[in-house]
């Protein structure tokens, strides 16, 4: 059986039990600020769950695209680690709005594995939630009986499990219940019964009945919901792994990776890096000798490779961009991964994740139309495009960064006894873009430690001086402006040059602390400064200022952050980041340059603002009055009346 039919023979078995089959919401939750990724099929029904909303069916089933990386359920670590763990994954689920409960779910789980896909019972265990006494849980003992009762497993291959493994919960917050699995036993001699819940490839989960019956709300309360629910999840890439190993005459031995919904990406990876062929081997068979370390890097590097460009395929086709926050920042961080095994192990020293996005497309896009047809006809293009964009980014650092991890771990087997500096981690994140995770996996490889401890504290003292740079700035300003009454207007067309640059005399300077005996503000100081010349916009009607530098020609530096406009004179508040500056009045010439990458966004956040005005007197009349806007380079929110809500 292919994959395409297993997903179709799940969906038409739920269908025949008067399944609404309904599509995946995007895997990136536009509308709830609980979620970073959709991490479950029941996501899109939380509010059916709570009682706040309704749909037409009771009963409904799918395939949903889940993303388990940052957030309550994170699986990043152990991807391309082991064979069953993925950042992206599809669930497949079928679902009960308070129509039917655990019998049910209980009967019909058992009937599609056992007599329609015909999986060998012997090799099925049931898993039930024991209760937990500190939260007032009862043991679900209705649920042992049920399997006992309603399915033919063998009642040996019952275990009970705690509330980590057998209590469902979708976040901090939301609704939950006590579920029940199912595992598979995979070892030749079914013998796996004890490893069961036991993080073991050879006993794996491949579905989740979860019976939601509370919501938890913020502060760990729970509470009854007004119905009970069934919410099923079974790992679509595992029961893949399971019916084509039965297929072959190889179920101990056939991972997710060996089959159709891996393979095809495979190919292309080794097509585009010429690496040799995926081996199938884990580092443990390089730690006994069995394989060489370089080609178990290889078989890792085609694993993590392989899930990532899955998951920011997905991720960007529904509109998550790569940033330095939030999700962005764990679609950067996967993204630096996949780049890292691609350079490291595989020899790539050019972009080539960016290239995989059109054979994955091209067999996923099939049941996910939207990987084509998303963003206009381009879709492929547009996820390309900024795939590229990451790894030409981060390309231009890796092999510095790559040199300076080698220097500290040589230094840290000859002088530390194996531990990797914290200056080290911080210089690796701070100047070179390899994220904590990253030396952190990098040094793992290497059997390794990090000075954790020393690193955070150097992240903590960047971040405090990151932070008077971004907010104190604009403080600094309203502070100091006295200080620039008397200044001469600033020439300030500069800005509309297509690459803003200028040379500018300094005119003023203050500096954030009280002056002292010093005159000159240097490394790591704020200042505030006025020019005769400017490219800078200025913060003006609801749009961020530029942001940039100010450098003199003997190579002291200005990072500006911030730049107001007072009457005709245009202020730049920033920190000094080389050398120094003279304070007071002075002739201080220097160049001046705004930061394109960060302008180019706010340019387009500012055209889409112009064009949403447009559109909303188009749609909705004439009488639309815009009421304010903001524009930066994450988006554009614009304020407008209107006498009624928009449909
Ligand atoms: N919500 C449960 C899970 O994700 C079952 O769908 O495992």
């Amino acid at each position: 059986m292919t994959s395409k039919q297993i997903r179709q023979q799940f969906l038409d078995f739920f269908a025949g039990k008067a399944h609404e089959i309904v599509a995946s919401s995007p895997v990136v939750p536009m509308d709830d600020p609980t979620l970073m990724f959709a991490n479950a099929g029941m996501n899109q029904f939380k509010d059916v769950f709570l009682g706040t909303g309704s749909r037409d069916y009771t009963r409904a089933a799918n395939t949903q695209k889940c993303i388990r990386a940052g957030g309550k359920h994170n699986d990043l670590d152990d991807v391309g680690q082991d064979t069953y763990h993925h950042t992206y994954f599809e669930m497949l689920g079928n679902w009960s709005f308070g129509d039917y409960f655990k019998k049910e779910a209980i009967a019909w789980a058992w009937e599609l594995l056992t007599e329609v896909w015909g999986i060998d019972k012997d090799r099925l265990h049931a898993t039930y939630f024991e209760g937990d006494a500190k939260e007032g849980l009862e043991p679900d003992n209705e649920a042992a009986e049920l399997w006992r009762t309603v399915t033919t497993i063998n009642p040996d291959h019952i275990h009970p499990g705690n509330k980590k493994d057998n209590f469902w919960e979708m976040g901090d917050t939301g609704p939950c219940g006590p579920c029940s699995e199912l595992h598979i036993d995979l070892t030749p001699d079914k013998s796996g019964g004890p490893l069961v819940n036991g993080d073991d490839a050879r006993v794996i989960e491949i579905w989740n009945l979860v019976f939601i019956q509370y919501n938890r709300a913020a502060g760990g309360k729970l509470s009854p919901l007004p119905a009970k629910h069934v919410d099923t999840g079974m790992g679509f890439e595992r029961i893949c792994a399971v019916l084509q190993g039965m297929d072959r005459g190889a179920l101990s031995s056939t991972t997710n990776y060996d089959t159709d919904v891996f393979t095809p990406v495979f190919d292309a990876i080794q097509r585009r890096t010429g690496a040799p062929a995926y081996a199938r081997t884990m580092p443990a068979d390089a730690d006994v000798g069995k394989v060489s370390r370089e080609q178990a890097m290889v078989d890792v590097s085609y694993r993590v490779i392989a899930d990532h460009i899955r998951c920011l395929t997905f991720a960007l086709t529904d509109g998550a961009v790569p940033s330095n926050e939030g999700r962005g920042y764990v679609l950067r961080r996967i993204l630096r991964r996949a780049v890292r095994f691609g350079r490291q192990h595989m020899n790539m020293t050019e972009p080539f994740l960016a290239d995989l996005v059109k054979p994955l497309v091209s067999y996923m896009g099939e049941f996910f139309p939207e990987l084509t047809s998303a963003h206009g006809r381009k879709n492929i293009e547009h996820v390309t495009e900024i795939i590229l964009d990451e790894e030409k980014s981060f390309g231009r650092t890796f092999d510095r960064g790559l040199k300076l991890y080698k220097g500290a771990a040589a230094d840290a087997r000859e002088n530390h006894n194996g531990r990797i500096s914290g200056e080290a981690a911080f210089k690796l994140h701070d100047t070179f873009g390899f994220t904590i995770d990253l030396t952190q996996l990098m040094a793992d490889e290497d059997k390794l430690t990090i000075d954790i401890a020393e690193y955070e504290r150097l992240m903590e003292e960047a971040r405090v001086k990151a932070r008077g740079v971004g907010a104190e700035a604009d403080d600094l300003v309203e502070l100091v402006s006295e200080a620039f009454v008397k200044v001469g207007s600033c020439d300030d067309s500069f800005k509309y040059l297509r690459v803003p640059e200028c040379e500018a005399f300094i005119r003023t300077m203050t500096r954030n602390s009280p002056s002292g005996s010093r005159d000159a503000a240097g490394v790591g100081e704020q200042v505030v400064f006025s020019t005769d010349r400017s490219c800078f916009y200025a913060e003006q009607g609801g749009q961020v200022s530029d942001v940039g530098s100010a450098k003199t020609d003997s190579g002291a530096e200005i990072r500006i952050t911030s730049v107001k406009r007072l009457g005709e004179r245009i202020l730049h508040a920033g920190k000094v980041v080389s050398g120094e500056f003279v304070t007071g009045e002075c002739e201080n010439k220097c160049k001046m340059e705004v930061d394109l990458t960060f302008r180019k966004p706010i340019t387009q956040n500012h055209t889409s603002t112009h064009i949403l005005n447009w559109a909303l007197r188009e749609v909705l009349g004439d009488h639309v009055q815009q009421k304010g806007s903001l524009v930066d380079p994450e988006k554009t929110r614009f304020d407008f009346s209107h006498n009624k809500p928009v449909t």
